[in-house]
């Protein structure tokens, strides 16, 4: 049976820190040894001393020397010694260096996992101040030589879908319908309107129907129902008309009853996305309803593969979607999501939003910046760094969405 994390943290519960954002940390930094030491056949007790690590890392910033002792002696340790200088709060450091030290029930082999275990969760945490991509920011912190072969291994175990079966997924996908890419064209073509429009949708008769049913289901506003492609085109104006279409032509991905949730969480992205659109001057707002509709459209490859057992083991110990991806796939779903839209011939600015669109301080796209802020869901770590790159990029006072942690 599998370690229990969370008996371990209520063991050491009274030596946790209060501050939300710090316990997440060391809540993942846990899981993550935890898991790596069972892959490598550790027992129960060795596992023990690699989670209370774990759990302990930061405690001497956070604890006065006697909370230290009696810590110590609780867990059969021998005395923390006075640490001289003693650590400045923050200089984390060098108070983990010498927390680890003192477990000396940790082999050095496990310490080391603690310790990569650590350095690569803080190097998640540090994304938003990486000027790189995410693979080639972990890339140089495997080259350091600071994660120990242990752990790197571990990690590899992880992984359970390669990037190349993700792509066979996403060529599995229902293909997003030449009419309604010609439709989207014919919304910012000033030449043509809703006539070429209709036109366009008519050859493609599985889409009109699809069309006509999104006209009637209220999504769009409740009006007559309408029983004709013109009528239900002919009520809006050619923008709108494009957004009915696209939204008929990407329900089809999302038919499953298991991807109701992700579908109306799209839907709402899209609306938070056209009103930051309104706000902001660098986003076009014509394609802000669309790209908040297929922001999360990656989600769909990785339902495609046995990946989705294994995210959702990792969101439920505290990992946010995104990281749980990284895990499992070595990529996110922003990526995954990037190249089904490449795959739909899809124009380059609506793909690098949505590349984009968790890690918005690295593109000049303030389209994927627009998405990140009308996101009301957690799919990253929080970052209030990150949320003033956005604010930033899209020169808005705040965003429209209310900030949570966790
Ligand atoms: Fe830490
Ligand atoms: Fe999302
Ligand atoms: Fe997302």
């Amino acid at each position: 049976m599998a370690y229990n994390v969370g008996r371990s943290i209520q063991r050491v519960e009274a030596f946790l820190p209060p501050e939300p954002g710090l316990r997440a940390h060391l809540f993942r930094v846990c899981t993550l040894s935890v898991r790596a030491a069972e892959l490598q056949g550790r027992d129960d007790s060795q596992i023990d001393a690699i989670a209370w690590s774990a759990l302990l890392h930061h405690f001497a910033t956070q604890l006065d020397s006697e909370g230290a002792s009696r810590l110590a002696q609780d867990l059969g340790l021998p005395p923390v010694p006075e640490l001289d200088p003693a650590p400045e709060a923050g200089n984390l450091e060098a108070a983990n260096v010498d927390f680890l030290a003192v477990i000396k029930a940790l082999s050095k082999q496990d310490a080391a996992l603690v310790e990569s275990a650590n350095l690569f969760d803080e190097q998640i945490e540090n994304m938003p101040y990486e000027a790189g991509s995410t693979e080639d920011t972990l890339k140089d912190l495997f080259a350091s030589g600071l994660i120990s072969k242990s752990f790197a291994s571990a990690l590899e175990s992880f992984q359970t879908v390669t990037r190349a079966e993700l792509t066979e997924a996403i060529a599995k996908l229902p293909v997003f319908p030449k009419a309604a890419m010609e439709a989207l064209r014919i919304a910012r073509d000033p030449e043509s309107g809703i006539r070429e429009m209709e036109q366009a949708v008519s050859r493609d008769p599985v889409l009109a129907g699809e069309t006509i049913q999104m006209a009637n289901s209220g999504i769009f506003g409740k009006a007559h129902a309408v029983g004709t492609l013109s009528l239900a085109l002919a009520r809006v104006g050619t923008i709108a008309a494009s957004h009915l279409i696209s939204a008929a032509a990407l329900q089809r991905c999302f038919a499953s009853a298991s991807l109701n949730q992700l579908w109306k969480h799209s839907f709402d992205t899209s609306a938070n996305t056209v009103i930051v659109a309104s706000e902001a001057k660098a986003v076009d707002g014509s394609d802000a309803f669309l790209a908040g509709l297929v922001h999360d459209v990656g989600r769909l490859a990785y339902e495609l593969t046995p990946a989705g057992a294994a995210i959702r083991y990792w969101q439920d110990s505290g990992f946010p979607v995104t990281y749980a991806e990284l895990l499992v796939s070595g990529t996110d779903h922003a990526e995954i999501g990037a190249e089904t839209l490449a795959h739909w011939r899809f124009p380059d600015r609506l793909i690098e939003a949505v590349r984009f669109h968790h890690r918005p301080e690295i593109t000049k796209s303030a389209l994927a910046a627009a998405i990140y802020a009308a996101e009301d869901t957690n799919e990253s770590l929080p970052s209030l760094a990150r949320d003033h790159a956005a604010v930033k990029r899209l020169e808005i006072a705040a965003f429209p969405r209310a900030q949570s942690a966790g």
